[in-house]
């Protein structure tokens, strides 16, 4: 979605701002802007276009010549994902105040915007946008009185809804201002220079040491200090994060794709997030960060799971995990329907919000309602010092480094394996023996390898693709632990190929999809070496019958399935809780190749955000 960011220092800003938009460019985007500031107080300049960064830098080329663009030492840059108005010009951010003096760049949504905007009109203000993020520009000259700290605060009062926001003025030519509700802002400290921005990955190229806001916090950097106060102007002080992973993370390493070389880091993603957590001799994992004793974890009696996406499906799995494991009784919602309702929580009740990001809006409302009515809330996320992450209070990190791809993969692989090795903590507290404990732990640490072995299986699934990459329809089956993998299939198929795709539990086959079977409408069916195959199997005959081809998805050396399908890929033998795991990244592949094959933008398909802020 939506991305800022800012610079203040000795350097000339534009490069810096354009860098760090191309490093945000991964979360999604359909046009972008710089607004600068000239040392001596003359006019702000504003470029901006609709489209791509490289549009951008065309623009700024033809807006400056020589060695004119030297002069600016400080200004913001934002990439909009459209909500309120087209992906127009006039809609770009930054946006400029009436007299031209401040410029605004805004993540999120003004609720009340349409109020804001009907006075500031009667008082005189003219509108160039359909945007809501124009009004905070308006008030914000508005509210000026000398002060654009201040004025910034002043402005935010009257919001309501969501913000990231950054603003510079030409009265002040060495200050940023950044504002935070709901939407995340971070800072960058180096040395004689401040780099703002809405994710790290703008950051982390000069600095490792972040700090994040919290909602409320007003921020005031210059070149060498930064600021934080509450709204009401009280200082409050915000801890520094370490940032433990570099730009190379965050770079290709010679893969054509992101989504690729995220795919294929997945044995290293699994080992860093088991490395320490699995106890074999106590049969059990160790998660200090969840911050529960056994007699704590011994008293929790349901347990709710709210994520969107990939991260739901993860969670589907998970459930599958705390009933199975340590029998508890465990709903899974998407996180917008889990707010949107009003669920049965208390006291013993633990939410457990899934998010790669931590950023999600709707996951984000759910762990505050939660919060709210008095659960114990737990947070498995990726980025570190992300909201989610943050305001869950406890929780377990994925440590499987930044995931760049729009497209979810290795966040996927390790949700699971932390769900598993959290049902296993809980399930050590309850009925679990340390004997079938220690079975557990012992399958969870073959994962690494588990994966290596299916990306060994690539050119198999790119000679699969290559025959299935002009169908319109796909349909993903399978039961128990295959459903959810059934869905995480298509959902990658669709999101990168735009072939539509579903995923459906095979017994419901029959209630409605056998109606599209026929020869060209392909069939994955998940027939790892499980008890629930057998059923399959005989959804993979009525499939047979209605000429749709069936792309097997089975265990190494199965011979039951033989005849059953048109293509298999092979994944290696592995506990039946496990087998998500190899089934997926063995979907994740084939779906980037038929993609690939299509021509589509992998890492950045159409429409689609990386990281949803808005709700
Ligand atoms: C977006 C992304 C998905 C992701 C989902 C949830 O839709 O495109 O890949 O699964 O958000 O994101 P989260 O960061 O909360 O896991």
């Amino acid at each position: 979605m939506c991305g800022i960011i800012g610079y203040t220092g000795a350097k000339n800003s534009i490069n810096i701002i354009l860098s760090g938009l191309h490093r945000l460019e991964y979360r999604g985007y359909d046009s972008a802007g710089i607004a600068l500031c000239p040392k001596n107080g003359e006019k702000l300049v504003v470029v901006k276009t609709p489209g791509k960064i490289i549009d951008l830098e065309n623009s700024i080329q033809k807006a400056f010549t020589g060695t004119e663009n030297r002069n600016y030492t400080l200004g913001i840059g934002h990439t909009r994902w459209a909500t309120h108005g087209a992906p127009t010009l006039a809609n770009a951010h930054p946006h400029l105040s009436r007299n031209g003096q401040f410029a605004i760049a805004h993540n999120g949504i003004i609720e009340n915007y349409e109020e804001l905007k009907a006075r500031l009109i009667k008082q005189g203000y003219s509108f160039v946008s359909e945007t809501d993020s124009e009004v905070i520009a308006h008030l914000i000259e508005e509210c000026y009185e000398g002060d654009l700290r201040g004025a910034v605060a002043a402005t935010v009062e009257k919001l309501d809804g969501a913000y990231g926001i950054v603003v510079i003025s030409s009265k002040h030519p060495d200050t940023i201002v950044a504002a935070r509700k709901g939407s995340p802002i971070a800072v960058g400290i180096c040395d004689g220079e401040t780099i703002i921005a809405s994710d790290v990955s703008a950051i982390v190229n000069y600095t490792k040491k972040v700090i994040f806001l919290n909602d409320g916090d007003i921020l005031t950097a210059t070149s060498d200090n930064v600021d934080i106060t509450s709204v009401k102007n009280i200082p409050v002080s915000r801890e520094m994060t370490h940032i433990d992973w570099d730009i190379h993370d965050i770079e290709k390493g010679g893969y054509e794709h992101f989504m690729l070389k995220e795919i294929h880091e997945q044995p290293l993603a699994l080992a860093n997030g088991i490395r320490g957590r699995l106890l074999e001799n106590e049969g059990t994992a160790k998660l200090n960060s969840m911050q529960m004793d056994p007699h704590h974890m011994a008293r929790i009696d349901r347990i709710e799971i709210a994520a969107c996406g990939t991260s739901y499906h993860a969670g589907m799995v998970g459930k599958y995990y705390f009933e199975d494991f340590a029998s508890i009784s465990t709903e899974i919602q998407q996180a917008a329907e889990f707010r949107d309702r009003n669920p049965i929580i208390h006291r013993d009740t633990c939410l457990i919000a899934i998010s790669q990001s931590g950023e999600t809006a709707d996951t984000l409302a759910a762990v505050r309602e939660a919060h709210q009515k008095g659960a114990i809330v737990l947070g498995i996320c990726n980025v570190v010092g992300s909201t989610i992450a943050r305001e869950s209070g406890r929780g377990v990190y994925l440590h499987a480094g930044p995931e760049i791809s729009v497209a979810s993969t290795k966040a996927f692989t390790s949700q699971v394996s932390v769900l598993a090795m959290i049902a296993i903590a809980f399930a050590r507290t309850r009925r679990l023996s340390i004997t079938a404990g220690r079975e557990v732990i012992h399958q969870l640490s073959k994962l690494p390898e588990i994966a290596e072995n299916v990306i060994a299986q690539e050119p198999v699934i790119k000679k699969i693709a290559e025959k299935y990459a002009e169908a319109r329809d796909f349909f993903y089956i399978g039961r128990g632990y295959m459903y959810p993998a059934a869905l995480e299939g298509a959902l990658k198929l669709k999101e990168i190929s735009y072939i539509h795709a579903e995923g459906y539990h095979a017994a419901e086959l029959k209630h409605g999809p056998i109606a599209l079977l026929a020869k060209n409408v392909p069939v994955v069916a998940l027939v790892p070496n499980v008890p629930a195959k057998i059923k399959t199997m005989s959804n993979m005959l009525e499939c047979n019958a209605r000429h749709a081809p069936v792309i097997a998805i089975a265990t190494e050396g199965d011979k039951d399935i033989n005849g059953l399908y048109d293509d298999v890929i092979r994944i290696p033998p592995c506990a039946e809780f496990l087998s998500p795991i190899p089934v997926v990244i063995a979907e994740q592949l084939l779906a980037y190749h038929i993609a690939r094959i299509r021509g589509c933008p992998i890492d950045q398909p159409r429409n689609l955000a990386k990281s949803v802020t808005v709700e």
